[in-house]
């Protein structure tokens, strides 16, 4: 019990720590992006590309910065994060989190926000 709630307090405050990503700026700034993924980041133009709508936020901006940075490689996906600045990717992930789609992930803190 005390273990379950540790992790929903975990989860909550690693949210938080998402709050400075701006929707709307993210709306604006993802727009190059739904050439592949899909105007609403849940209809990819092949099965070879992810599904992003409603993933999220610190495993969207994990997944970005290390594109960037190249520890996670993919030709791709390193040139398009290659231009993003921390506040791009912050702005992106917030924004693309805040989407519905049909990738299944677990919303437990929904329950707080
Ligand atoms: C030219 C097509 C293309 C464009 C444009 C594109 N992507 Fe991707 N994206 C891909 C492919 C292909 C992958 C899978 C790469 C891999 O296997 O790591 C991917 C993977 C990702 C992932 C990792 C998803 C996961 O489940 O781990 C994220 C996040 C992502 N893209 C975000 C973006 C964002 C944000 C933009 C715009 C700045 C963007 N993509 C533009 C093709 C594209």
């Amino acid at each position: 019990m005390k273990t379950a709630l540790l992790i929903a307090l975990t989860i909550f405050a690693s949210q938080l720590a998402y709050a400075g990503g701006d929707r709307a700026a993210g709306a604006s700034k993802s727009k190059p992006c739904a050439a592949c993924h899909g105007a609403d980041f849940n209809t990819p133009i092949s099965a070879d590309i992810p599904r992003l709508a409603g993933q999220h936020a610190d495993y969207l901006v994990r997944a970005l910065s290390d594109y960037k940075s190249g520890t996670r490689k993919n030709p791709v996906m390193a040139g398009q994060a290659a231009a993003l600045s921390a506040q791009d990717i912050q702005d992106i992930a917030a924004y693309v989190y805040s989407l519905s789609g049909d990738l299944k992930v677990i919303r437990l803190h929904r329950l707080v926000h």
